[in-house]
């Protein structure tokens, strides 16, 4: 038994038997490494996504491709990334999926809601991320999945209107409807779990306010239709109060108010956000903790964008440009810390521009001018051209956390938590508890991810350190 490890059984609650091992680490940390619950992923998995456009499409087709052995998964960790277990010499590094007790692919059932009646074939089609011989091939599966009527309102996504749209009296009627579509689900293909994503568009800004204090203000405004209450919310409340995990791919406030968190809590259920960090911020997250590490200053980073889909034409409306600039500009200001930083990163520019150009259809263009300065002062200067494709990026962001949403909702330890925090890699605006700031390194999310899951299987977390190799 390596040194320094002191193990203990204990007699836990209900009557289980636990092993708690405590790690003396070098500095004297103490590590728990415990033996953690979590039900094994069996039964069907469900997922509905709320909007299923260009990101929910390309995520559908992409997951039938791949079970149908047609493509492989690039760009999904849970998928094709390992994780190193132990000392560098014990050479463990299962693949992820290997590591932890995921839902298996095979498992997957979708459904969805959108405001266009369109099949998901017809959708993906008008999306135009997949190309035709790509969708051909899964097109009967495809045209089988038709999106259910939406909770919709133009107040809030303006430059949207479409015809599948679900009435009723109150918000609280449309919360019931959707729950109704939850369990009806369910029930048709007998799932044994679910998980709810919103992919649907960026509404527009708002704050928190008094009726999102609480669950009983919340459920007195949605009874009330009060305007503070947006779609949105409306779909993180059915699910939550069904017990499903939610996760938000927009920049939307949604589940980012007391209400909604602390129903999360009382319920038990995992929740993340926000705004799937995709292509500019996915650059700049990984760019600026470089510049950073090396203590390289900042003058300015200009970044801009064009872009054709829909969600490009919805950012065209200043009030949703405004929710997804929030998003994209607090990157920076966490990564950077100009207040312990000043003589770096006090008083830099940051402007960040979205231009809806349809020629660009999902092709997405975005440059970034970065001003920086080194040794003595001496300015430098960079400059990206970034020409992705957004759905391409974000569709294996989508099976990722549906995956590890359900691996959440499985293990009572990490559900009772409600906000995942170590889903943060994930997300442009990642949530987490109300007295923290987020992290935004990639590489730091990175960690955090991949020590969780180690500390869930009650691996020895990684710091890097190093040193007992050269005892
Ligand atoms: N593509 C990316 O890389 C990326 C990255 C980060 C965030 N996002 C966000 O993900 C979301 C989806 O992006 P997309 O490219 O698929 O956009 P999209 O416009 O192609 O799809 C969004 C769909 O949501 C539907 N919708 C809008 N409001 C709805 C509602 N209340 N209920 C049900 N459906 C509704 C729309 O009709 C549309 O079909 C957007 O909010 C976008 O900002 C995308």
């Amino acid at each position: 038994m390596p040194k320094g490890i002191a193990i203990f059984a204990r007699l836990a609650q209900y009557g289980k038997f636990h092993i708690t091992i405590l790690l003396i680490a070098e500095r004297g940390l103490k590590v728990p490494k415990k033996k953690i619950e979590i039900a094994k992923p069996e039964g069907k998995l469900g997922v509905m996504t709320c909007g299923m456009g260009a990101v929910a499409t390309t995520f559908i087709a992409g997951v039938e491709t791949i079970r149908r052995n047609l493509a492989r998964p690039i760009g999904s960790l849970t998928q094709m990334g390992t994780i190193r277990l132990g000392k560098r010499t014990d050479r463990r590094s299962p693949l992820i999926k290997d590591f932890v007790p995921l839902a298996n692919l095979d498992d997957l059932v979708f459904s969805g809601w959108d405001i266009f009646p369109e099949s998901c074939y017809g959708a993906a089609r008008k999306a135009g991320v997949l190309n035709d011989s790509h969708l051909n091939e899964v097109k009967d599966f495809l045209e089988e999945i038709r999106p259910l009527p939406a909770v919709f309102n133009r107040k809030y996504v303006k430059r949207l209107n479409g015809p599948n749209v679900k009435r009723g009296k109150t918000k609280m009627d449309l919360a019931k409807q959707l729950m109704e579509d939850i369990q009806a689900f369910r029930e048709k293909n007998g799932l044994s779990r679910m998980v709810v994503i919103w992919c649907g568009s960026t509404e527009i800004f708002m704050k928190p306010g008094p009726v999102h204090q609480s669950i009983a203000s919340f459920e007195k405004g949605l009874r009330a239709s009060d305007p503070g209450i947006p779609p949105s919310m409306i779909y993180a409340y059915a699910a939550l109060k069904l017990g499903i995990p939610f996760a938000n791919g927009a920049p939307n406030l949604t589940t980012d108010v007391p209400a909604l968190l602390q129903l999360a809590l009382e319920n038990k259920v995992p929740i993340c956000g926000k705004d799937f960090k995709t292509g500019q911020t996915l650059m700049k997250t990984i760019i600026a903790p470089g510049l950073k590490a090396r203590m390289i200053g900042l003058n300015g980073w200009f970044s801009t964008n064009i872009l054709g889909n829909r969600d490009g034409e919805v950012l065209d409306d200043p009030q949703s440009f405004r929710t997804k600039e929030e998003s994209k500009l607090s990157v920076l200001e966490y990564i950077l810390q100009p207040d312990t930083y000043p003589e770096l990163y006090k008083d830099f520019y940051h402007k960040v521009r979205i231009n809806y150009y349809p020629p660009s259809g999902d092709n997405k263009e975005g440059w970034d001018n970065i001003d920086i300065f080194g040794w003595l002062g001496y300015p430098m200067q960079i400059k990206i051209d970034f020409l992705c494709r957004d759905s391409i990026l974000a569709a294996p962001i989508v099976l990722d956390l549906i995956l590890f949403m359900d691996l959440a909702q499985r293990c009572p330890e990490m559900a009772r938590k409600g906000i995942q925090e170590w889903l943060s890699f994930y997300f442009k605006s990642p949530m987490c508890a109300p007295s923290l700031y987020p992290e935004h390194d990639l590489f730091i999310q990175l960690i955090k991810l991949k020590n969780t899951l180690r500390y869930l299987r009650g691996e020895e977390l990684i710091t890097h350190l190093g040193l007992e190799y050269y005892d």
